[in-house]
């Protein structure tokens, strides 16, 4: 039975282009999972879009002189681009600012009110005597009331992971310009945490099968819930759906409140393009659908316990009852699947001081397969890891180019030269079908690491295949075979080939740009590995349109072993992947040192 699998992409703030350390977290291994979950003939929904309310997105306007909505609309648009061309297939990426997300967060938002999860009471909020404007909390620095550390920012502490309100910051101070805010009162909603505390226990407990440092970091936090401010003062937002409260000008809900929404706006969205405005059901509200969540560390805490308490409250689920919203019942995530963080060339990333590479200038200088190889094979899975170019031109070289490229490349060369069709099997020997054996079991060994989301183990499990099969031709040499034995040489290729077919598949989630090259190449009609399209569309409720990233993603291929078609002409093969001269690393290098 096909299994309904959604996967949900983490949303990046469009208020800048990308660097390679977010679709490192996010990007590439949503999309290896998705692509593999695909051709294993799996229903996946893969959604998500630009995050462009709240103070990352004022004060980034604020910045480049520009108003909140020029800014998202500027940002929304390059990065969609970008994912485009990394081949990231995404059933729907869209934005937070659709009037669809915003009736479905306000409607999140009702229930839970309702349900009698959403608190109302006074609060402090922090103003910059210079400037009478709200300071945002990731604006405020000061020494952690739980650990001590000094750099706390006012959402969060980095040293322990705690989140925080800034007024509970010792000494805070204004990361703009260093001064003391005020703290005034006023009136805004808090999420009642406490009250989930038993529901998310429990539900954490049953989560065995997590990254263990994901889980341990998420029963941490359950441990001491505190009620969560959801609304700011800020002018830019959802409003929040209140009487009283819907008209005003200078409240609006939380960031982080409406973001994580955005995963099920997403996918109403999307059905309602698809022409069945309920499709979206079948990830949502079926008992046996499952759902799987990539991000970077810093965002657990709102996936493993922000999120799963807005779905708890909607549904009724927490300490106070309640039922669910029209909706329906809505599931908890199958998975929270966190990543490490990348750092490049051992400095944290930084734009304002140039230590970053975007993704638009990686990609206009290498290929998307190559910069999707490197973060499969050498990405922040389940430890901090650095971007070196040094390692980025070695693995490109003798990873992608020597072993893989190379395979393919002298196969088919050979294969065109002195036969120009696919040959007939023949009578394969103990060598040909060991070797046929080793690439079909491993199907089964790279579908169970890509089904985990270890894309790390299932890359050098793929790659240990191709060392095989190099080996298999560098044994068998059939080049020394063409006078003396040919009708041999044709059996070693056509199970070169057949060796190579399966390779293909297996590393189509990893580099689907070149496995479509190769599925054509070896005479395959039809689509491996399909591209994502950006399109240009119309608000569904009257809004400005839009551009968002879809496809069609259905394809013949499947996840298993399917005999290469005999007799079809083999024409001289194009090069795969570029060979990086070793002198890019101190062009690159010295890049960075003069600010990109
Ligand atoms: N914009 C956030 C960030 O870059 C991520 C939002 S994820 C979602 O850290 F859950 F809100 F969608
Ligand atoms: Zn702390």
């Amino acid at each position: 039975m096909p299994r309904h699998i959604l996967t949900a992409v983490a949303w990046p703030y469009a208020n800048g282009p990308r660097h390679i350390g977010h679709v490192a977290g996010f990007g590439v291994p949503s999309d290896v999972f998705s692509r593999y979950q695909r051709l294993a003939g799996n229903n996946v929904l893969m959604v998500s879009g630009t995050d462009e309310h709240g103070t990352p997105i004022t004060v980034q306007a604020d910045n480049e002189g520009v108003s909140p909505r020029v800014l998202a609309d500027r940002y929304n648009r390059v990065i969609a681009e970008d994912l485009q061309r990394l081949g990231l297939a995404y059933d729907l990426f869209t934005r937070t600012t659709t009037r669809n997300h915003y009736s479905v967060t306000q409607d999140l938002f009702r229930q839970l009110h309702a349900n009698g999860y959403v608190v109302e009471k006074p609060t402090l909020s922090a103003i910059s005597p210079s400037t009478g404007r709200t300071l945002p909390d990731r604006y405020i620095e000061g020494t952690c009331p739980i650990c001590g550390y000094d750099g706390a920012r006012g959402d969060q502490c980095d040293n322990c992971g705690n989140q925080l309100d800034p007024e509970q910051l010792l000494n805070p101070r204004s990361r703009i310009n260093g001064e003391m805010p005020d703290f005034v009162q006023s009136q805004h909603f808090f999420l009642d945490l406490p009250a989930f505390a038993d529901a998310l226990g429990s539900w954490l407990q049953s989560r065995t099968d997590w990254r263990p440092n994901v889980l341990k970091f998420s029963l941490n936090l359950v441990e001491d819930l505190k009620p969560r401010a959801i609304s700011r003062d800020l002018d830019w937002g959802v409003p929040i759906p209140l009487p009283g409260w819907e008209d005003r000008g200078d409240k609006r809900l939380y960031v982080w409140f409406d973001a994580v929404i955005g995963y099920l706006s997403a996918s109403i969205e999307w059905a309602r393009r698809s022409g069945d405005a309920d499709a979206w059901r079948q990830w949502w509200t079926e008992p046996d659908a499952e759902s799987y969540y990539f991000m970077g560390k810093d965002n657990v805490t709102f996936h493993s316990v922000i999120w799963p308490s807005i779905l708890l409250g909607y549904d009724g689920e927490g300490a106070h009852g309640g039922s669910p919203g029209d909706l329906g019942r809505l599931s908890l995530p199958t998975e929270v699947v966190s990543s490490e963080f990348l750092t490049m060339e051992g400095r944290k990333f930084s734009s304002s001081r140039s230590v970053v590479i975007y993704v638009r200038d990686f990609l206009d200088r290498y290929s998307a397969d190559a910069l999707r190889y490197y973060l499969s094979a050498a990405g922040p899975e389940s430890n901090d890891t650095d971007f070196t170019w040094s390692e980025f031109v070695r693995r490109n070289n003798d990873e992608l180019v020597a072993a893989w490229g190379n395979l393919v490349n002298r196969t088919l060369s050979f294969t065109a030269k002195n036969i120009g069709s696919i040959p007939e099997a023949g009578e394969p020997t103990d060598a040909d079908r060991g070797l046929l054996a080793t690439t079909s079991a491993a199907f089964e060994t790279v579908g169970a690491d890509l089904g985990r989301s270890r894309i790390k183990a299932a890359i050098a499990e793929s790659m240990r295949v191709v060392a095989e099969a190099n080996k298999y031709l560098s044994d068998q040499a059939p080049w020394k075979l063409r006078e003396s034995d040919p009708d041999r040489m044709r059996v070693i290729l056509h199970t070169a080939l057949q060796a190579i077919s399966d390779c293909n598949t297996i590393l189509a989630p990893f580099l689907p740009h070149s496995a479509q090259q190769v599925h054509t190449m070896l005479g395959r009609d039809g689509v491996l590995a399909p591209s994502p399209e950006l399109r240009e569309v119309d608000d569904l409720d009257g809004g400005p349109s839009y551009p968002v990233l879809t496809g069609d993603y259905t394809t013949a291929a499947r996840w298993q072993s399917e005999p290469i078609p005999t007799g079809v002409e083999v024409a001289p093969p194009t090069p795969l992947f570029t060979k990086l001269d070793p002198s890019i690393v101190d062009e690159e290098l010295a890049r960075m040192e003069h600010g990109g």
